[in-house]
């Protein structure tokens, strides 16, 4: 039997395992698949609600690494995981995305000579403040397959001089849970709960550091946010990270009464909202290809992206973080100057079993 071990970390890392973890199944008398709970993302809303939705089994191993300053969250993912990995010696470690538990992992696995896949490989903002990045080109430099979700990735990588035989481009891996939740997410009861009317509001998410840990650019988003407030219900689920800082710069007072401010919410709820909005304003990586996919009005509030077909063929305008400029794009969007887009190639809802099959085929 071999073993393979799937690491999690952060909320986005859940969707996408959680497909994985069910693919393999269709193998379980050959592979046995263990899923790695880093604790970087440990409340309620960040991280159970999500093996609930998703249906996920608890975790194997759960590291209990709460969030210190990086560098301590990522020493510490890799003090534990080492014991992990040489109590458990898996033939195969699978990380996903670009928290700091995917390269913390990857490392560990790399010095200890077990093989790693990585999985939505290639993706590139070609900003090196961003601390995502650096864990992308990282973990793309020490995989052994990597994954690609679009075709930039491929373009990335070639440029990178990865050889070709090391990489497969499978489609998106996160658009396998949106595909599969579906009837539940059009099943949750969310805008009851708010009194909301379907593409009558507007969902706002907001946690890039350089947008939310900053007094100045915070207070210009909630400046924008009470403009906005003023013409449309907003929706406001507040990261933690977002949450801390409003406090701290004591702006948690300011939002106009027209914001439904509430906690991070669970994944089929989160779907819904953004499936039946006017138009998604966000600095996520992930909701920019969920808009995509639900073909959703999207405006990213950040200077790059490293998901560009979602902009390229999807329905995601990259407006920058001039407040100015990104009230001026949602203007056009109410005054019904909609993107239309198209959903990129393989996202199918069948991406995971395509990377089960190519891992049992060149590794187990
Ligand atoms: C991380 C990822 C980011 C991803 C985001 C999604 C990295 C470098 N960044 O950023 O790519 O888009 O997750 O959410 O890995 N906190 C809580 N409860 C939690 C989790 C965090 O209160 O469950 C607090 C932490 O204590 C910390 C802050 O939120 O003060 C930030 O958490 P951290 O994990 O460092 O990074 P994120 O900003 O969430």
């Amino acid at each position: 039997m071999k073993k393979v071990i799937s690491v999690v970390g952060a909320r986005p890392n859940f969707m996408k395992v959680a497909p994985i973890h069910k693919a393999f199944a269709a193998y379980s008398d050959l592979v046995q698949h263990l899923i790695c709970h880093t604790g970087q993302h440990y409340d309620k809303a960040m991280s159970k609600v999500f093996f609930d939705e998703l249906e996920m089994p608890q975790p194997a191993f759960y590291l209990g690494i709460s969030s210190g300053s990086q560098i301590e969250q990522i020493a510490n993912i890799m003090l534990a995981f080492e014991n992990i990995l040489k109590q458990e010696k898996p033939d195969l470690i699978i990380v996903v995305g670009d928290v700091n538990s995917t390269i913390a992992c990857g490392l560990v696995a790399s010095r200890l000579g077990i093989k790693i896949v990585h999985v939505e490989a290639g993706l590139r903002s070609f900003d090196r403040e961003m601390p995502e990045e650096v864990n992308r080109l990282l973990t793309d430099a020490l995989a052994d397959h990597l994954f690609v979700s679009e075709p930039a990735g491929l373009l990335n990588l070639k440029h990178e001089g990865v050889s070709d035989a090391k990489i497969s481009y499978v489609g998106n891996v996160m658009i396998d849970s949106l595909v599969a939740y579906l009837p539940k997410i059009n099943a949750s009861n969310i805008l009851n709960e708010f009194k909301l009317t379907a593409d009558k509001y507007v969902l706002v998410t907001m946690h890039r550091p350089s947008n939310v840990d900053d007094k100045e650019s915070l207070l210009e988003i909630v400046d924008f946010l009470n403009d906005i407030a003023a013409m449309r219900t907003v929706v406001f689920p507040i990261h933690p990270r977002t949450r801390n800082h409003l406090k701290a710069f004591n702006l948690d007072e300011s939002l106009h009464n027209n914001i439904i401010v509430c906690d991070p919410l669970g994944y089929t709820d989160f779907m819904c909202l953004a499936k039946n909005s006017e138009l998604v304003v966000t600095d996520s990586g992930g909701i920019q290809e969920e808009t995509t996919f639900l073909q959703k009005q999207c405006i990213t509030v950040r200077n790059n992206t490293e998901r560009p077909v979602t902009v390229t063929l999807g329905t995601n305008q990259l407006i920058g973080t001039n407040m100015q400029e990104v009230k001026t794009a949602v203007m056009e969007v109410f005054g019904g100057k909609i993107k239309s887009g198209s959903i990129p190639e393989l996202w199918d809802g069948m991406t995971a079993k395509r990377i089960c099959a190519i891992l049992m085929e060149k590794f187990l």
